[in-house]
């Protein structure tokens, strides 16, 4: 159907990866829907190419920010403020029917079926199941329900800082009236519930068909061995998500996305996460236009903890670093 289409938000480079996979995931799975992603400005122009291939729509939006820190650093997630700029897909009207999929989602098979469901409906967020999670859900867009829900957030903000809580409280029948509006976990199946409840899923994990990287760590926040088809840096603490499905996203990642970024940056340096020690190593040397940061250990150190997986991605090492770097250079 042209008037339904599943949608996304990237409101910078690194979500925006998420929305490569995703949208490689869904046509990989022959979704007959379209496919829109919502971006912000500062998303780069080669990364926007991308998008351009992968997706029938890629619309520039301003991103709106809740602002409210004291609910957002209750759910140590301070960064979630601006998912409030989700609630432009109610102005899409130009389809008639949506699915709205967060970019840290990862498609298993065709979920075409969804559009048969009604506004609003989602799967119970794995935290607190009288709630649903926002990461998934199925909507209509409408510039009426738009109005009034910019004026829920101005009148009642947001009991989690984010676009969740705004959702939840404006769809507040969503627990009790009417369980058709419930989608099975297995449209919005993350981590959290892998590890809080094994054996279910290790009894429903296989139907899964939407795995949900919820979170603060980002698939994207790994690094891909791309001869070894491993994922480096995978902590071993319970939040990850099963290894199987981090694994999938970077195969999907390196595979389809990384030769659609090399064609959009040409010769200009860029990371992906699959690079070698030895090629980060020469893109950070072509792109030191500063003097290097002094490094804290000999460079000989970091390249062993680089090697054994243990790079310091949160900090010397992280991708803001690196892609600080790169960034000066293209300047
Ligand atoms: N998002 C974004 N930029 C940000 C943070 C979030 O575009 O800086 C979008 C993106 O689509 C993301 C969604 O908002 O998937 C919700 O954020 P996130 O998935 O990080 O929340 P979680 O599911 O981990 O609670
Ligand atoms: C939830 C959802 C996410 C939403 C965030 C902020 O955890 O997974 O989609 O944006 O909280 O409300
Ligand atoms: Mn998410």
């Amino acid at each position: 159907m042209a008037d339904q289409a599943f949608v996304t938000l990237a409101t910078n480079d690194n979500y925006a990866k998420g929305a490569m996979v995703l949208a490689q995931s869904l046509r990989n799975h022959n979704t007959s829907k379209k496919l829109v992603v919502l971006i912000g400005t500062h998303v780069a122009d080669p990364v926007r190419q991308v998008l351009n291939r992968l997706y029938d729509e890629v619309l520039v939006v301003d991103v709106l920010d809740s602002g409210d820190t004291a609910h957002l650093s209750m759910m140590k997630r301070p960064e979630l403020g601006v998912t409030f700029t989700k609630l432009h897909c109610w102005t899409l009207t130009q389809y008639s029917k949506c699915v709205f999929m967060d970019a840290d989602t990862l498609v298993l098979a065709n979920i075409d079926e969804l559009f048969e469901r009604e506004e609003l409906s989602a799967a119970p967020d794995p935290g607190w199941p009288d709630c649903f999670n926002s990461g998934v859900f199925v909507f209509r867009p409408s510039k009426e329900v738009y109005g009034k829900l910019l004026t829920h957030c101005e009148e009642k903000g947001s009991f989690d800082g984010g676009d969740q809580g705004v959702l939840n409280s404006y769809f507040n029948t969503w627990a009790t009236e009417d369980i058709s509006k419930h989608l099975p976990f297995i449209y919005n199946l993350s981590s959290i519930a892998i590890y809080s409840y094994l054996p279910a899923f290790k009894q429903y994990g296989k139907e899964a068909k939407v795995v949900h990287f919820l979170g603060k760590i980002k698939p994207w926040n790994y690094t891909y061995d791309s001869k070894n088809k491993s994922v480096k840096g995978q902590s071993q603490d319970p939040s990850t998500l099963h290894p199987n499905y981090l694994l999938q996203w970077w195969e999907l990642f390196s595979s389809s996305v990384v030769p659609m970024m090399k064609e959009s940056y040409g010769n200009q340096p860029f990371l992906t996460g699959c690079e070698s020690v030895e090629e980060v190593h020469e893109i950070a040397s072509k792109v030191h236009s500063q003097a290097p940061l002094p490094p804290q250990i000999s460079s000989k150190e970091r390249q062993q903890q680089w090697e054994q997986g243990q790079a310091d991605y949160m900090g010397m090492d992280s991708f803001d670093n690196i892609q600080r770097k790169l960034d000066s250079f293209l300047k």
